[in-house]
């Protein structure tokens, strides 16, 4: 039995939704842990599209459950319009299977209010966030006045939770922000609307975990964003508001750390960004252009234009060794075809001297300069080889030089967002 964890292993958007999916088709459990409708998986199945956002990637499988752990921030108008969409293309989103934990917070029109207010606000020193309400509601969660889906089944409570939130939210609101203050009957009023669409999924997502491993069924936790997002362990103050780390599949989903028996990360065959926050490989040239033309770098859930650059390998180790990678998936190497030189960052230069670390004092990392090693590379076209000895020397040696700078294995690449492009070593 398998306990798989996927993380990604940069800044977010490493096309985990693609290796969710595949590796999804031999779980009973797909569970997501934490962060919310700010993520964006992107799975191309037999040329059709789809983008999650919330619900978990596995949902394409028919016999797959998915769940939405308590580590999650759960907007309820989002994840019924996902499960809306999805059901219109015939795909079973029935409370069989797919469940909510009692426990997961949710975003409430305050929350996202505050998050574009907060935003508007930072002149020169924005986050960039998604603007989905995801960090106001993870303060709540921690502030203990968060709302929980588990009190849509109590109406009294739920009101009387919102009423005391809006009185410290309306002030900010008002007085520093100069929005409108938000009625708390009304928005009570409009959750509560939703309620009895919501309510029959919501579950004990511990107790189905337990079910489903007892019964000896593999089940997968679905990272989302990346772990240099990570609030600890992230480019601080650019960052998401939970913990993207393998450590958080445990937290948010209420299983030990010992549950667990494979991570794998995920990592581009480069690197991308959105958001601001240092970013030491970005390419501002026509490098950089190619890669986001050719790699479609553009947000699934803002439809910004990712920054794009070479693979960093500090950031990789240091992600490596956040999470315990036991193997790592690579993906987009197709997009690197026909770029005469592939470059990777191997170690930082910071005031003469190299480090092969992250500094961790805040705004470092933007001032230090990458060293690379420089790698031909190669103009075959990838997207159609199915076996690692199909794919040009010059790409081999690449993923090669890759897991050694690493020191964990490849054991998926990925040349095309269809299914069937993966190469499985
Ligand atoms: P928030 O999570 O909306 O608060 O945004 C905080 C930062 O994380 C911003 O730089 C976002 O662009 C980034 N971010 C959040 N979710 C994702 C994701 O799924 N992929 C890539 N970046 C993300």
């Amino acid at each position: 039995m398998a306990n798989t964890v996927i993380i990604g292993a940069q800044w977010g958007d490493e096309g985990k939704g693609k290796i969710v999916d595949m590796l999804s088709a031999q779980c009973s459990l797909v569970v997501r842990f934490h962060g919310g409708n700010n993520a964006g998986h992107t799975i191309r199945v037999l040329g059709e599209e789809t983008i999650l956002h919330l619900i978990p990637s596995g949902i394409l499988h028919r016999d797959t459950i998915c769940l939405i752990a308590n580590g999650v921030v759960l907007d309820p108008s989002v994840f019924l319009k996902e499960a809306d969409k999805l059901a219109a293309r015939g795909i079973d989103v029935s409370p069989a299977r797919l469940g909510i934990s009692k426990k997961t917070h949710l975003i409430l029109p305050y929350h996202k209010q505050l998050d574009n207010a907060r935003e508007a606000k930072r002149a020169g020193r924005k986050i960039g966030t998604t603007g989905r309400g995801i960090g106001p509601c993870y303060e709540d969660k921690s502030a203990r006045v968060g709302i929980r889906a588990g009190d849509l089944t109590n109406p009294v409570l739920l009101r009387e939770k919102i009423r005391h939130a809006l009185l410290e939210k309306n002030t900010l609101l008002r007085e520093l922000y100069k929005f409108e203050p938000l009625n708390p009957e009304t928005v009570a009023d409009d959750v509560l609307a939703l309620a009895p669409r919501l309510t029959p999924y919501l579950t004990d997502v511990e107790a189905r975990i337990d079910e489903a491993a007892a019964r000896g069924g593999d089940i997968l936790f679905e990272g989302a964003q990346g772990v240099h997002l990570d609030i600890d362990h992230g480019t601080y103050p650019f960052v998401t508001s939970s913990n993207t780390v393998s450590g958080n599949a445990a937290a948010g989903s209420g299983m030990p750390p010992s549950f667990f028996t494979r991570i794998v990360g995920v990592t581009k065959a480069y690197t991308t960004r959105v958001g601001s926050g240092p970013f030491p490989t970005e390419l501002l040239d026509d490098a950089g252009t190619y890669l986001r033309e050719k790699g479609h770098e553009y947000g699934a859930t803002t439809g910004r234009p990712r920054r794009c650059g070479w693979l960093d390998t500090v950031i990789l180790r240091a992600s490596v060794r956040l999470n315990g990678f036991t193997d790592i998936a690579m993906t987009k190497l197709d997009v690197l075809q026909n770029l005469p030189v592939l470059r990777i960052c191997v170690a930082y230069e910071f005031e003469g001297k190299r480090c092969e670390r992250i500094p961790q004092e805040e705004g470092v990392l933007a001032d230090v300069v990458p060293i690379y090693e420089e790698m031909p590379g190669f103009e075959d076209d990838v997207s159609g080889c199915t076996g690692f000895e199909q794919l040009p020397g010059t790409a081999r040696a690449y993923v090669r030089r890759v897991e050694e700078l690493a020191g964990v294995g490849i054991s998926m690449i990925s040349v095309g967002s269809e299914r069937r492009q993966t190469i499985m070593r």
